[in-house]
Parts: C-alpha cells; structure tokens; sequence
C-alpha cells in the first residue's frame, strides 16, 4: 500500500511532535523485553550508507557500570558548566541534563568504523556517513520510544575515552549515543531547555534557502 491513512499519518507526526529528551519524571519500571525489541528493531531498520549497519546496541543495567558512568558525567558536566559566566552559569548549574541512575536502561549506541557491510558504498567521498547512519539509528530509537510511552534522554556530556574503557569498546568503535531510557509519568509540552529558558525553537522560515544559501 502506497498510502497511510490519516490515523497512520497522525500517529506518525504525533511521535515526532510529542518525542522529548527525558532527564527527568523517570518511573523506576523496568522495559519490558518485548517492547525493547521493538524499538531496538525500529533503530535496526534506519537508513544506512551502502546499507552498512554500522549500529551496535549496549544494554547497560548493571548499577556498579551506570555509577562509572554517572562519575564521568560529572566530572565532564563540572568542566562544560566552567565556560558560562554570571546568570548563564547559573541557569546551567540548575539544568538537569542527565539521568544515568535514575533511569532504570541506558543504551549505549556504536558506530563500528571498520564493518565491511556494504563495502564501502557510498563513503569513499564522505567517511562520515556511518556515523550519520548511527544517528539516524537513535532517530528511530527515539520515535519508536515515544510511541511506547518511553522516555530517551541522550547524554553527550561524557569522557568518550573514559566511556570506551568502562563499556570495553574497541578502538574501531566509536560510541555514538549514550542514552537513559524507561517509563515516565510526563513528556514535557516544549523541550526542557525552552521551559527552562536557556534556549527557544528557531523560526522555520530563517533556516529555509531557496536555490543558493
Ligand atoms: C546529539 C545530541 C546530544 C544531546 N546531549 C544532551 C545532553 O548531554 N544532556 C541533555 O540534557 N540533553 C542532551 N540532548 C537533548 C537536547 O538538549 C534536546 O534534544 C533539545 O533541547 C530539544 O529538546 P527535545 O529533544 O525535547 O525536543 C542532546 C540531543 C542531541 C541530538
């Protein structure tokens, strides 16, 4: 069938408009294993260069790693909070933008540099397209998440190197996402960061060029 109908259409643009990123509002439930698969599977069907696949999913529970993790949150958070000066620092100081242990999954998404799915199609002019295939991977993720009620939030403020030695990645591998996933009892009308007032959506008619930038 070539079309949707409109409640398909519907259901499409409300997980696109109501996804969030989550570091808040977590219940402590666990993700049942049927509903996992089902996002992990909508992640493992995103587009990717020369069909690559470069993906690979770490299902992180274990308390003792996620405490590693939370550390090297910290400790990454303290270095970024020190760029910002007088109220900008002080709204920073006060964002919340983790949620390592509160979340009952963290999933960490790779990008493996040397897989030879594909072979090489498509990134000899551009190598970069297999990490721009892994987050089109955590895209799907994140839909897929919204419509099963799950909460995503993504963390970057990390020690990459650090995260590579706590989750035993190889050096070919790099980790692309790293993300808090569980039930949530809210999602949130705005991004956190709006409400918060540390930044406000861009007006839609400022990013489009026509013909020439
Ligand atoms: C690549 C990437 C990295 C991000 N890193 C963080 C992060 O470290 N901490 C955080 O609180 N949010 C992080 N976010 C979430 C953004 O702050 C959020 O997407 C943005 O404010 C818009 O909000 P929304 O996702 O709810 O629409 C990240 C998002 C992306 C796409």
């Amino acid at each position: 069938m070539i079309h949707f109908s409109s409640e398909e259409k519907r259901g499409l643009y409300r997980a696109i408009y109501e996804r969030r990123d989550v570091r808040s509002r977590f219940l402590p439930d666990d993700v049942p294993d049927e509903v996992l698969s089902r996002v992990l599977d909508a992640a493992h069907h995103a587009p990717s260069v020369g069909f690559m696949q470069p993906w690979d999913f770490i299902l992180i529970r274990d308390a003792s790693i996620r405490e590693e993790v939370r550390a090297n949150f910290e400790e990454a958070n303290r270095k970024a909070a020190a760029i910002y000066e007088g109220e900008k620092r002080n709204l920073y100081d006060h964002l919340k933008l983790a949620a390592i242990v509160e979340s009952p999954l963290n999933l960490c998404v790779t990008c493996d540099h040397q897989r030879t799915k594909g072979a090489g199609l498509g990134r000899q002019s551009n190598p970069s397209t297999d990490v721009y295939s892994t987050v089109c991977a955590v895209q799907n993720l994140w839909l897929a998440a919204r419509a099963e009620s799950l909460g995503v939030g993504w963390v970057s403020i990390l020690d990459q190197d650090a995260l590579k030695s706590t989750l035993q990645i190889p050096s070919h591998v790099t980790p692309v996402a790293y993300l808090c996933i569980g039930y949530v009892s809210e999602f949130g009308a705005q991004p956190e960061l709006e409400e918060r007032g540390w930044e406000q959506r861009e007006l839609l008619t400022n990013l489009i060029h026509r013909d020439i930038w």
